[in-house]
């Protein structure tokens, strides 16, 4: 069976796209961003699209496209909508399937149905995208904590940035999460550069 990773991060903005784009090229797979808030900018689809290699119907229709770039709970309000779980259930591909959550774990769809409750109800291994900078070790671990506190499974951690090895031995140590290995920063974001430095840092065994 084509395994599913959810990739979650430390916090928005951190490379959760560019890691899924990484990750879904690597295994050929099929991305998804079931909630896009903020459409002004390139929307993650597009990036993925740009970035992976992936061809256009491996990048799956988002649930939800919302106007402003905030937490989709509030981007959801704005444009007069409710974001609906029944409505968020994984679609179903023939192939590896990457799915990309808005910001962090406990991100709300709704007031009452946070990203991780999402996350426990797919019931799929998570994976964190966390910084390699300054502020990681505690974000990282309550993270993990939170995810734990769900039941919730983590296949591993994927950090991104430049090398801090302190803050990536302290992470795995107390939390015993496998790390799956560092995307550098890449002064230039290609699709060749992307599928280069995942190559380099991460093995794809650990993903299939
Ligand atoms: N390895 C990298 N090298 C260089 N730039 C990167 C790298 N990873 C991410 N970036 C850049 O950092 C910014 C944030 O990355 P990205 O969009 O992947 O974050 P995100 O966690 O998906 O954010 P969001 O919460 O909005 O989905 C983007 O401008 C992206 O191009
Ligand atoms: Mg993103």
């Amino acid at each position: 069976m084509s395994p599913t990773f959810i990739v979650t991060g430390t916090d928005t903005d951190v490379g959760k796209t560019v890691f899924a784009a990484a990750l879904a090229g690597a295994l050929n797979g099929y991305y998804w961003k079931p909630v896009q808030a903020g459409l002004v900018d390139i929307s993650d689809a597009q990036s993925v699209s740009d970035l992976s290699g992936l061809h256009a119907d491996h990048i799956l229709p988002e649930a939800y496209r919302l106007t402003t770039p905030c937490s989709p709970h509030r981007a959801a309000a704005i444009d007069g909508v409710e974001i609906d779980p029944t409505q968020l259930a994984l679609p179903v591909v023939l192939g590896p399937l990457i799915v990309e959550g808005a910001g962090g774990a406990l991100v709300p769809f709704r007031s009452d149905w946070l990203h991780a409750d999402q996350f426990a109800a797919w019931n799929k291994p998570v994976i964190i995208v966390a910084r390699t900078a300054l502020g990681t070790i505690n974000h990282s671990l309550l993270t993990i904590e939170a995810l734990r506190f769900r039941g919730i499974s983590i296949h591993g951690i994927a950090f991104v940035g430049d090398v801090h090895q302190d803050s990536e031995d302290i992470i795995v140590r107390v939390s015993g999460v496998r790390r799956l290995g560092r995307l550098p920063h890449l002064p230039v974001l290609t699709g060749e550069t992307v599928k280069a430095a995942f190559a380099a840092n991460f093995e794809l065994a650990d993903f299939t």
